[in-house]
């Protein structure tokens, strides 16, 4: 046994000591604490880093809590990298973490541009969405749906999340007990399958208390279980079933291959004041109360526009902001790859009476941008890119807009904001200020809101 201080986080929450020239990363352990540690073999043979595992935390942090007081499940599963954590320390963990990110940009002035991390209200935060079914061990039998295991595509089946809707879980439940009743197995992702099986399960609340439930499967459902489910969505009351269709090997889960099998094609959701009709292959955030705040936040950084000719919605998905955003300019531009999401964002403009001020183009970004910004001269752009970011050509492009123009970008990842800031500042953008928004708690994730203007 080896007595260590934790002084560092990985980028998965996991406590980094350091003992004898060797990095020791030891799963649940908080910054600060003092703890006896074993020490495994090195994670490649001659790595200086190491494996450690809890044996007895000797001075624990402040933050710690009794992660099975919230969740049967901790420590087993992996939908979540923060149950032993309390809510005011996870804050705090996020916000140095958007510091440290930043201060690879700007050095020591970081922490003047960052501003207090956005909390949700509700505790717990039901915002979970998506279970899975396939798993990388074995398939099972009879079918369960879960969350995976720490750093594996192992499932943990799990009744009921703590961080998922309290309905949600009935409807899983209601869902995998048809789907045995029918012998449709889960899908595993080691081999590929010959029959029908169930990779995953993504439900979606819309307005008034309604669910959508979208089950992605590898092959098509016979006449019988078709209706056997159709049944079972009305017992469940379900505004929608649909199943996808994805017979690819590994765990992708999106397809364009949809088929409803009861209820409306899309739910509807309102947000900023406006109704999205949204549907199971097109991105809709999952934690409502805090993509309100920072759809606002990024809204209002554009509205102080110096001129509201004409403002750049990239990465648009069904239109969420650029709706709000046609209420301070003449003319939104909303760019996207998904087409059945633009067709929404279309549809959705109609809908709302803002067709004649917003156009919907369905392109990657790096290809509109270029004539975009050359022809169009944009006084303000909010770009939501996927995990990913924004990437180096995109940054570069937009590095390239011509000032005055405001520039709002949200980063799912802090690793993309350190890769692309840079050349936005580059560029000849000032940085305004950098905020958090706990899209995600429980988790190590945060989303990070980057405004800046060009004079
Ligand atoms: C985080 S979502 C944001 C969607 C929307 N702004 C919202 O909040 O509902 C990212 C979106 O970027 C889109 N996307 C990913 N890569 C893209 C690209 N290269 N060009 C345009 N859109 C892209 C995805 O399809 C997805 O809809």
């Amino acid at each position: 046994m080896t007595t260590v201080t934790i002084t560092g986080r990985d980028r998965h929450g996991v406590g980094i000591a350091v003992h004898d020239g060797k990095q020791i990363y030891v799963p649940q352990a908080l910054v600060g604490e003092v703890m006896e540690v074993e020490i495994g073999a090195p994670f490649t043979p001659k790595s200086a880093r190491c494996p450690g595992t809890i044996k007895e935390i000797l001075t624990p942090s402040p933050y710690r809590v009794d992660p099975q007081q919230h969740c049967a499940y901790a420590g087993r599963c992996g939908g979540c990298q923060l149950p032993h954590v309390s809510y005011e320390g996870q804050l705090a963990y996020k916000r140095d973490d958007i510091v440290a990110a930043l201060s690879t940009v700007v050095g020591e002035q970081a922490e003047a541009f960052v501003r207090p991390l956005i909390p949700t209200s509700a505790r717990p935060c039901r915002f979970k969405s998506i279970r899975y079914a396939a798993s990388s061990s074995s398939a099972r039998t009879p079918l369960r749906l879960g969350f995976y295991a720490p750093n594996s595509h192992d499932l943990v089946p799990v009744d009921a999340c703590p961080l998922e809707p309290e309905r949600f879980a009935q409807v899983a439940q209601g869902l995998e007990a048809i789907l045995n009743e029918l012998s449709i197995p889960s899908y595993d992702e080691r081999k590929p399958q010959a029959e029908t099986a169930v990779r995953a399960l993504q439900l979606r609340g819309g307005d008034v208390n309604s669910v959508s439930a979208y089950l992605i499967m590898t092959g098509r459902l016979n006449k019988a279980q078709r209706t056997a489910l159709e049944h079972s969505a009305q017992k469940l009351g379900l505004e929608s079933l649909t199943v996808g269709y994805n017979n690819a090997p590994g765990n992708a889960l999106f397809t364009r291959e949809l088929e409803l099998i009861a209820g409306a094609e899309s739910i509807t959701k309102t947000l900023l004041g406006a109704r999205f009709a949204v549907y199971p292959n097109t991105f809709l955030q999952v934690n409502y109360e805090i993509c309100t705040k920072l759809y606002e936040a990024a809204i209002a950084h554009c509205a102080q526009a110096q001129s509201h000719d004409l403002a750049l919605d990239l990465c648009c998905g069904v239109g969420t902001m650029s709706l709000a955003l046609a209420q301070h300019f003449e003319q939104v531009v909303g760019v996207e790859i998904v087409a059945e999401s633009i067709a929404a964002a279309q549809a959705n403009a109609t809908a709302n009476g803002l067709a004649q001020k917003c156009d919907f183009i369905a392109a990657d970004m790096t290809k509109a941008l270029p004539e975009l910004i050359k022809r169009k001269r944009p006084n303000a752009i909010i770009a939501d890119p996927a995990r990913v970011g924004l990437g180096e050509a995109n940054a570069k492009l937009l590095g390239k807009v011509p000032g005055p123009c405001r520039l709002a970008v949200i980063f799912c990842a802090l690793t993309a904001l350190k890769r692309d800031l840079p050349l936005l500042i580059k560029g000849g953008f000032k940085l305004d200020y950098v905020q958090g928004f706990d899209m995600f708690p429980g988790s190590q994730h945060v989303e990070t809101l980057v405004c800046l203007t060009k004079a």
